[in-house]
């Protein structure tokens, strides 16, 4: 099987010429053939709408008997190969409007946020309210963030929102659920559409850079497409972005990152051998295992540029990278007591914090190896359309930035609206809100070296993190009550 390459699409287009590489072109000119085809035709499953809906159906749209629907995974184990697998039948669907010449080595291209700030703005092809012909561009959808920066009209999304460090973190994909941090590829979960067991690359950069493309709308009505389950896969974008976090799971897969070596994938049949449901490029309906997805060049006929080459097979287990890690959770060693509710302003709240009395006690002599800051039980019906930064101990004054030594992570609330169980399949009863958990190890040994660090509290300061509240004013921001601030050690 020859292997096609998906593309950087900056490397494909650029302001100079948004068209320049006929990739580009051809991704548009098949949208705009998915969305001529009539949505409540029961033989068209390939619709662009209908594709979208697989993911979830759009706000207060009856369930169609049908269509596949409301099949995304969020939250777990199952996020990164079952987008892979959205990807996979999407691309092919996108190949089977052209003709045999340009279907040949089309792939999908890829927007990569995180490395050159340039590229953190749209790409321009998606700014184009026109093709080179003249004809509506359906890149361009006006459904995209106005505040606090224009997102169509080319500037970046906020370097707050890309950010790496955490999500390439963990050296195991998953940890148990009793866990309130996670591993890369998030907690092990049956069928769930959003479970609290979310890696820390679903947060950052996943949905923050949902968020900051939906983002906020003057009326709020309708939202930014890429800000809820429900329309983000109506924005073409979303394919682009997927598309990224994909070649990042390889990255993490293949590299070393962050002080640690190449990543594992599961081994376990529970996730190997979990199917999930897509429509081909025929509209039927079909099945694919996560074990049919994890090698991508040679079970899906693709690669990336620039990947690091796939790593050796490990074939006795003491070689092999640990996968799943059963280790102790972490250990409560503070809580707020009261809920925050956040709605577009600064609020700060204490926590009391007490010595560790179980597992991590033996290494309390030294210090415990990590502290983690857990922003647990997250409710709200809509997603608020701004990132929150979190902060530790915030010197009276000080900038509330990411480049701040006592900034602790970025909260997306991507998925908020979902937080909740999904009637379908072998649906876990486990508690269904957001959960964020940062690693503020480094934070608490500046603390301690500045003689800022209080063993019986912790200050916390959410804000949010790309605009002034005083600015943030006018907005009639969506509340998102958030039930525990809480500090975990190791
Ligand atoms: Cu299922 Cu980025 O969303």
């Amino acid at each position: 099987m020859a292997v096609r390459v998906r593309n950087d699409i900056w490397d494909l287009g650029d302001e100079a010429d948004p068209w320049r590489d006929p990739v580009i072109l051809a991704y548009a000119q098949a949208i705009a053939a998915m969305q001529a085809l009539d949505d409540t035709d029961p033989d068209n499953g390939t619709s662009w709408v209908n594709q979208a809906a697989i993911h979830e159906r759009q706000p207060g749209t009856p369930n169609d008997p049908n269509n596949l629907q409301d099949q995304c995974q969020h939250g777990g184990w199952y996020f990164l190969p079952w987008h892979r697998m959205y990807l996979w039948y999407f691309e092919d669907i996108i190949r089977s409007h052209m003709d045999d010449a340009a279907a040949g080595d089309w792939a999908l291209p890829y927007w990569n946020y995180s490395d050159d700030a340039a590229r953190r703005v749209l790409p321009p092809a998606f700014r184009e309210p026109t093709l080179p012909n003249g004809d509506d561009n359906p890149l361009f959808v006006s459904q995209r963030r106005h505040f606090p920066n224009e997102i169509n009209a080319g500037n970046p999304i906020s370097s707050a929102a890309v950010l790496l460090t955490d999500a390439m973190l963990p050296s195991v994909f998953s940890r148990p659920n009793t866990s309130p941090v996670q591993g890369f590829g998030g907690g092990a979960t049956g069928f769930l559409h959003n479970a609290p067991f979310a890696g820390p690359f679903e947060n950052l950069p996943h949905g923050a850079v949902h968020v900051a493309v939906g983002g906020l709308l003057p009326d709020r009505t309708p939202d930014g497409f890429m800000s809820a389950f429900g329309t983000a896969a109506l924005d073409p974008i979303f394919w682009l972005h997927h598309c990224n976090l994909d070649r990042l799971w390889e990255v993490w897969r293949r590299g070393s990152n962050q002080g640690h070596g190449p990543g594992a994938n599961p081994t376990s049949s529970s996730w190997l051998t979990r199917s999930f449901r897509f429509v081909d490029r025929t509209a039927a309906i079909v099945r694919k295992r996560v074990e049919e997805v994890v090698d991508i060049e040679g079970q899906l006929g693709y690669t990336y540029v620039g990947l690091p080459a796939a790593p050796a097979v490990h074939r006795d287990a003491e070689a092999r990278p640990e996968a799943v890690s059963d280790e102790q959770p972490p250990e409560m060693v503070g809580a707020t007591e009261e809920p925050v509710t956040l709605k577009g302003a600064t609020v700060a709240t204490r926590l009391g914090v007490s010595a560790p009395t179980g597992p991590a006690k033996r290494d309390v002599a030294a210090g415990p190896e990590h502290v983690y800051l857990a922003i647990e039980d997250i409710e709200g019906e809509k997603n608020p359309g701004l990132l929150y930064g979190v902060f530790v101990n915030m010197p009276e004054g000080a900038p509330l930035d990411h480049e701040s030594p006592y900034y602790a992570g970025t909260m997306s609330f991507f998925g908020i609206e979902a937080s909740k169980s999904d009637e379908d399949e072998d649906d876990d009863d486990a508690p269904h809100m957001l959960r964020y958990a940062f690693d503020i190890t480094p934070i608490v040994a500046k603390l301690k070296d500045e003689d800022r660090w209080d063993p019986e509290h912790l200050d916390v300061t959410i804000t949010p993190i790309e605009a002034a509240d005083e600015e943030i004013a006018a907005y009639d921001i969506a509340p998102v009550k958030i039930g525990r601030v809480s500090l975990y050690v190791e």
